[in-house]
């Protein structure tokens, strides 16, 4: 993504990332930036097409902040939302009050006779959450919109290309958010279109680019992050990229058919280690979570870089890069939440090859850094994988060792193989596979007692989870058919041998998380 495209500043707004990706889908480019990111730059002389200051938790009577950096050039279009809209009325000087009571939620504002947008009613119902409020508009500013209770909604300045919005158009509870969006992006800021999935293809392949005739290596894991990376490298770099894949043997059997009809199907370079019975040796009699997580991650990158060691040497080859599917939200975790995190973000390995690059001295190569995980989708599917590939559930890198809650025998691993593979069977039978974010069965480390036949049972427990979620970050359990249940349940406990009982979890994120350990 080009330095130049639309500068979302985060003043530390919960929506800073709706803001990028809403700017995204009316079709223009914009990256987030901390405060003192753009202040760096802008300073330099580096200047963005346009500046979008966020909302924020902060009161502009708390932050005295001097952001008069915003303002220097009259010439650069600038839209403010909530305190990014009072920054702008306090630059130039117009009232902004402390609020007592403030707008929460949603509230109903109309547009004055000042402003008129293509497909926009009189009348809008949008999301406001603020207390502190613009009293007066500042001079050769015109208020643009109203809230029915008489409040400032929107200003526009009669001849900068600057603009306001004490409401929130980028999340959904506001009706018009884009068009809003789109007016302020081409009608004030007169700029044109430069984002499509096209665009985003252009841009990542370029990244790619810039790899040269050296040879990279991927920690491939089949899901959609690593594969979607993977094909779109392999489009540059053809059989100069290598992607590798540890079986370590606490994969479900989807996981298995996966890899393989991913050989099948594709042109990929993959190379499978199985290492199952390594991992399986070394998480021996180890119950505590964490310990099991770095056993497992430790192991992961010793059996990787032995591997690759042996690779090279037998191949006569040398790896330069290691590609990795980080995704935007990974980068912009980084940012901290008040904008001023410090100079730039600082890239957060993915916790699962955690520790690679830095021992195998390899550079890294993340082609889809700026992307949001539906825009990486929508890329696969540009690229030509199948819907069901781009769209699979998220499968943890510890895998069935963190769903075996305590001790993990071969025994327990093949319980939840078997109880998942009933629940992945149903879903699709039942058409819900879709329809839910992460799905999956843990087997809990009670027994209890129940009846088998005539005789009496003293057995393991399987707990099945599904959640909806839009980003794994908060989840609500999945409030899933009956019929459906049950019918997982039935084959649960009549299939898998040892098991009796199935239990649903009904617990959202927060307070639960999505895995158990
Ligand atoms: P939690 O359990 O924290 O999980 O609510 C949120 C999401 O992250 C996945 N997860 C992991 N993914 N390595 C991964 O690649 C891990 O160690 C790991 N732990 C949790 C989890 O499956 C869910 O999608």
């Amino acid at each position: 993504m080009s330095e130049q495209a639309v500068w979302i500043v985060d003043f530390g707004s919960q929506y800073t990332q709706l803001i990028t990706k809403k700017i995204r889908e009316v079709g223009h480019s914009s990256v987030i930036i901390t405060v003192e990111n753009a202040r760096e730059k802008m300073e330099q002389g580096t200047l963005p097409q346009a500046l979008i200051l966020s909302g924020g938790p902060q009161s502009v009577f708390v932050d005295q902040g001097d952001y008069s950096f915003l303002f220097a050039d009259p010439k650069l279009p600038i839209l403010g939302i909530c305190f990014g809209m009072q920054l702008i009325g306090q630059y130039y000087s117009g009232k902004v009050v402390r609020g007592t009571m403030g707008e929460y939620g949603p509230a109903k504002i109309k547009l004055t006779s000042q402003m008129s947008i293509p497909g926009l009613p009189a009348n809008i119902q949008v999301w406001m959450s603020h207390s502190d409020h613009l009293l007066h508009a500042p001079e050769n500013f015109s208020v643009v919109m109203e809230s029915l209770n008489g409040l400032i909604a929107a200003i526009k300045s009669d001849d900068l290309p600057i603009m306001g919005l004490q409401f929130h158009p980028e999340v959904e509870h506001s009706d018009h958010g884009k068009e809003i969006l789109a007016y302020f992006l081409e009608e004030v800021a007169n700029l044109k279109k430069d984002w499509s999935r096209k665009a985003m293809l252009e841009d990542a392949l370029a990244e790619v680019g810039q790899v040269g005739e050296e040879v990279v290596l991927c920690a491939f894991s089949g899901g959609v992050d690593s594969l979607v990376a993977a094909t779109l490298a392999a489009r540059i770099l053809k059989d100069r990229l290598y992607c590798f894949f540890v079986n370590n043997g606490l994969l479900r059997p989807q996981d298995l058919d996966h890899i393989e009809a991913l050989i099948k199907e594709t042109n990929l370079n993959i190379e499978v280690i199985d290492a199952s019975q390594t991992f399986l040796t070394k998480l021996a009699g180890v119950d505590d979570p964490e310990k099991k997580r770095k056993i497992i991650g430790n192991l992961f990158i010793e059996v990787f870089e032995q591997k690759v060691h042996q690779f090279e040497q037998e191949r006569n080859i040398h790896f330069s890069h290691l590609l990795q599917g980080t995704l935007y939200p990974d980068v912009i975790e980084s940012i901290s939440p008040h904008g001023k995190g410090g100079k730039s973000a600082t890239i957060k390995s993915h916790h699962n090859v955690g520790g690679l690059p830095e021992r195998m001295k390899l550079k890294l190569l993340e082609p889809l850094r700026f992307l949001f995980k539906d825009e990486v989708r929508s890329l696969g599917r540009e690229l030509g994988l199948r819907h069901s590939w781009v769209y699979r559930h998220p499968f943890p890198g510890p895998g069935i060792g963190i769903r075996v809650l305590g001790r993990v025998t071969p025994e327990y691993v093949a319980y939840v193989q078997q109880s998942d593979q009933i629940l992945f069977e149903e879903l699709h039978h039942f058409n819900l596979y879709d329809s839910v974010w992460q799905a999956l069965t843990v087997m809990l480390p009670v027994k209890t007692v129940g009846v088998k036949g005539d005789a009496r049972a003293y057995e393991e427990v399987i707990c099945v989870r599904i959640v909806g979620s839009v980003d794994g970050m908060t989840a609500d359990w999945s409030d899933l058919p009956k019929l459906f249940l049950k019918k997982v349940s039935n084959r649960i406990t009549n299939e898998v041998k040892g098991i009796t009982r199935v239990v649903y979890d009904i617990t959202s994120k927060p307070p639960g998380t999505i895995e158990w350990e």
